[in-house]
């Protein structure tokens, strides 16, 4: 089923948010380099691709309901960064953001009978519980370190041994 003009209008939003995500953590990326937290880089960087497999994710989506994808605008990653826990506090209010919008998504697509759209939404509903549930855990845990150098390279070298989704 052809998706309609309503719906396609928000795909092309959430396929510009994931782009935008992954600026975002790439952007994280540069800076958690900058403060030597190379471990927390890496992880940054993975996000960063995972963010754009979701944003072909929603695109292809759209292709095959016989809707052409339109990136939007994207601004240039706001985030200052003086510590790891500046980082991951991004990331989980950048993560709710997306979060809601998928919502509203859903949303949309209930109000439009559009069922053909339930698994991919289903899927990412689900997705954004996870990636809150991790940030969140990671953010915990780096409160707790607090300051303590050894404690942050532990977790900085755990968090750098992520392996990319398969
Ligand atoms: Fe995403």
């Amino acid at each position: 089923m052809k998706l309609s003009a309503t719906l396609s209008e928000a795909f092309n939003k959430q396929v510009t948010a994931e782009f935008e995500a992954s600026l975002v953590y790439r952007q994280l990326s540069y800076l958690l380099d900058d403060l030597g937290l190379v471990g927390m880089r890496d992880w940054m960087k993975l996000q960063a691709d995972e963010e754009l497999t979701h944003a072909h994710m929603f695109a292809e989506h759209m292709l095959n309901r016989d809707a052409v994808p339109q990136i939007g605008n994207i601004a240039a990653p706001q985030v200052t960064v003086n510590n790891a826990v500046d980082a991951f506090e991004a990331s989980l209010a950048h993560e709710r953001k997306i979060s809601g919008m998928i919502r509203d998504l859903a949303a949309l697509a209930q109000d439009e009978r559009d069922f053909d759209s339930r698994p991919l939404l289903d899927f990412f509903l689900a997705e954004q519980i996870e990636e809150e549930s991790t940030v969140g855990e990671i953010l915990d845990r780096l409160r707790l370190i607090g300051t303590d150098g050894s404690g942050l390279l532990r977790i900085d070298a755990e968090l750098g041994s992520r392996q990319a989704d398969a």
